[in-house]
């Protein structure tokens, strides 16, 4: 089923008001109030949309309230059955610290079409629209990966830029990357924009690999599916719990490594308001009666499409 038009509205003020809630604490040292703050619109706006949903990708597992947590029920229980993500901050360290690319986000998709994540890490790869999904692979050396990649694409390997978390967990993938002499562009937090980067030219960015939050991982997959980019991810299951865990949701394959079209299928929406500046989006701004919003968010069209909200302090 299609979903509305009115419905993306909807969706845009919610993580517009959802990233408001969060401008006190911006640069406060507060991760956990900005955290509650936004995840508390959020739930109460999502309560009162006219939808039978369910959150898929949340912040914990069991009714761990102030957190969106998988399996709660969300919505007036009237409406069209929907499988929600969200990500109330997504950066809550840029948050915190005033640093720029913290941001709200919602991803949505009809009931069955949105792969359910737990919290764990997953082994990620995303790169752009019009190459064939199969130049890269998880299971490929970086090398190899990277020379397909400047194959399908025409392009040398110092042109290339590829995006990564800057983590001790990545230095054997950093080193091969400088032995190749590819372009290196570190995040310290903020994946989802990292993966997003891939969608359009003017990010400079060719590639996002590594590794980083699941349910991050799914949501950035949400967007990249209607931007035609390409998303690989695999689940890192480490302890019993985790794969526990797994198995409770329904993973049977531990191993499994996903395609962008097993995490997402049919209509989606997913959109972003900014709560700092960053690449994607500018933060919020107040004025002394109003609040200016920017959401990013992509629907029906291949693009990442911006919208500006002006939202008056009542
Ligand atoms: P939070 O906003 O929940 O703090 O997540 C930020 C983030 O950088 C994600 O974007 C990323 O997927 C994950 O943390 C990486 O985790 P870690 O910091 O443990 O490497």
């Amino acid at each position: 089923m299609k979903l509305s038009n009115e419905l993306l509205a909807k969706l845009i003020d919610i993580t517009s008001n959802s990233a408001i809630a969060c401008y006190p604490y911006i640069g406060k040292n507060e991760k956990i109030l900005a955290d509650k703050a936004a995840t508390d619109v959020m739930r109460n706006s999502l309560n009162k949309l006219d939808i039978k949903g369910e959150v898929v990708i949340g912040e914990g597992e069991l009714d761990k309230a102030p957190m969106l947590y998988i399996g709660e029920k969300l919505g007036s229980g009237k409406g069209p059955m929907l499988d929600i993500a969200v990500d109330p901050v997504e950066g809550t360290n840029f948050v915190a610290k005033n640093l720029p690319g913290a941001m709200t986000v919602l991803a949505v998709a009809n009931k069955g079409d949105l792969f359910s994540a737990p919290e764990t890490y997953m082994e990620k790869i995303a790169f752009g629209k019009d190459l064939p999904k199969n130049i890269m692979d998880l299971d490929n050396t970086v090398e190899k990966n990277l020379k397909n990649f400047a194959e399908a694409s025409n392009k040398y390997l110092d042109e290339i830029t590829v995006c990564l978390l800057k983590r001790d967990r990545h230095i054997k993938i950093i080193n091969e990357l400088k032995k190749l002499k590819v372009n290196i562009k570190f995040i310290t937090d903020g994946d989802v924009t990292g993966a997003l980067l891939v969608s359009d030219k003017k990010y400079k960015v060719d590639i996002f690999m590594g590794v980083g939050g699941g349910p991050e991982g799914v949501i950035a997959a949400a967007a990249l599916k209607s931007l035609k980019c390409n998303f690989k991810g695999r689940f890192i299951f480490k302890s019993n719990t985790d794969i526990l865990r797994a198995k409770k949701m329904g993973i049977k394959d531990l191993n499994k490594k996903y395609e962008i079209n097993e995490i997402i299928r049919g209509d989606s929406i997913f959109c972003a308001t900014g709560i700092t500046s960053g690449d994607l989006m500018g933060g919020i701004t107040k004025e002394t009666d109003k609040y200016f919003t920017e959401t990013i968010f992509t629907h029906d069209k291949s693009i990442l499409e911006l919208v500006k909200k002006e939202v008056s302090i009542t």
